[in-house]
């Protein structure tokens, strides 16, 4: 069984101007132990897919349409506030893009890290001072004890995105939800933060969600990857699966406009384009109003996401399938 299993989610904001379907109809699994990849362009319903589950959207304007999320035996998106807070920053951490929104800029750093051990009642003062300090040397905070007096303005942005992640870990949780955690950060900062959080995940033994609109920062750190586009999963593969083959338009067209497989000296390339603003179209593949070899019957077929043949390997697009694997029984 895997450790979560999230089946069929949407989350719809209703606002004045009409039914925002940011997550409609998101289904996957996360194993014990595993770095799952989520990825696409900004505002395609990452970051909502997580907080549904997590109990953190603004209700309303958000609305769970449907779904189910199993995280053990408890049902995150159908259970009672209390359950969650129970299991929110214990057994399923988060950290965001920004560290100051994470941070109180009036507590010190010392008191944010225990603050999770407390909350849930896990030990007492004494053995959080100690445990933080010990997440803290493990982060790369020099001189841990006497850091955790300080205040976050003391800290460098590298450094507080430290102190957040030491903050989601202390609690030894589950699961890592990483919300874009680098975005915010140059790039040799990023690289040390990603490679102390996999360093950590695998002493922890945790399973990990690394959210980010960039195919190049999940490449080497998760073992499956989830691409979504306008509330949808229109990809899911094994990494190496997905970067060798790619088998969806979109993730195509992310991985053209990766910065290192383009000469050096030209202009980016980018997906003409923009994503839908209105989330999931009713009928179609979201994606084909901008695809450069969609065929007339993408505009308004159901496009669910389909194994390519018997492999783990998932893809949306009716096209590949048709292409790939013509009168195989999953396939269209
Ligand atoms: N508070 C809100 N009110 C209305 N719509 C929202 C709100 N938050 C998010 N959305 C909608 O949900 C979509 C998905 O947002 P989000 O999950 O944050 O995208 P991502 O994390 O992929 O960048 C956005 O494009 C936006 O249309
Ligand atoms: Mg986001």
């Amino acid at each position: 069984m895997p450790l979560l299993d999230v089946k069929e989610l949407r989350a719809w904001f209703h606002t004045r101007d009409g039914i925002i379907r940011a997550v409609d109809g998101v289904s996957f699994s996360l194993e014990r132990g595993e770095t799952l990849g989520v990825v696409g362009e900004s505002g395609c319903g990452k970051s909502v897919t997580f907080y549904s589950m997590l109990g953190l959207l603004p209700m309303p304007p958000a609305k769970i349409e449907s779904g189910t999320a199993m995280f053990n035996d408890v049902d995150l998106l159908n259970t009672d506030a209390a359950t969650l807070r129970g299991i929110r920053g214990r057994r399923i951490s988060m950290v965001f893009q920004d560290p100051m929104t994470a941070l109180n800029p009036y507590m010190r750093i010392g008191k944010q890290v225990m603050e999770p051990l407390l909350a849930h009642g896990l030990c007492d003062r004494h053995e959080a001072r100690k445990r933080a300090a010990a997440i803290l040397e493990a982060v790369g905070i020099r001189d841990a004890a006497a850091r955790m007096e300080d205040f976050p303005h003391a800290f460098s942005g590298g450094m507080r995105q430290r102190a957040v992640i030491a903050m989601a870990l202390v609690s030894k949780p589950d699961i890592l939800i990483a919300d874009e955690p680098t975005t915010a950060l140059d790039v040799t900062v990023q690289a040390q933060i990603l490679a102390l959080m996999a360093k950590l995940r695998d002493e922890i033994g945790m399973a990990m969600t690394l959210i980010t609109h960039d195919l190049g920062v999940i490449a080497g750190i998760s073992d499956r990857v989830i691409v979504m586009y306008a509330g949808r999963i229109l990809e899911e593969a094994r990494t190496k699966t997905l970067f060798n083959n790619p088998r969806h338009p979109y993730t195509r067209a992310l991985m053209a406009s990766l910065p290192g497989i383009q000469e050096t000296g030209k202009p980016l390339n980018t997906i003409p384009g923009l994503p839908p603003e209105q989330g999931a179209p009713a009928r179609g593949c979201p994606f084909a109003p901008r695809c450069t070899v969609a065929l007339p019957e993408c505009q308004d077929a159901d496009c669910p996401l389909l194994p390519m043949g018997d492999t783990s390997h998932r893809t949306a697009c009716i096209r590949e399938h048709r292409v790939s694997c013509p009168g195989q029984e999953n396939c269209l």
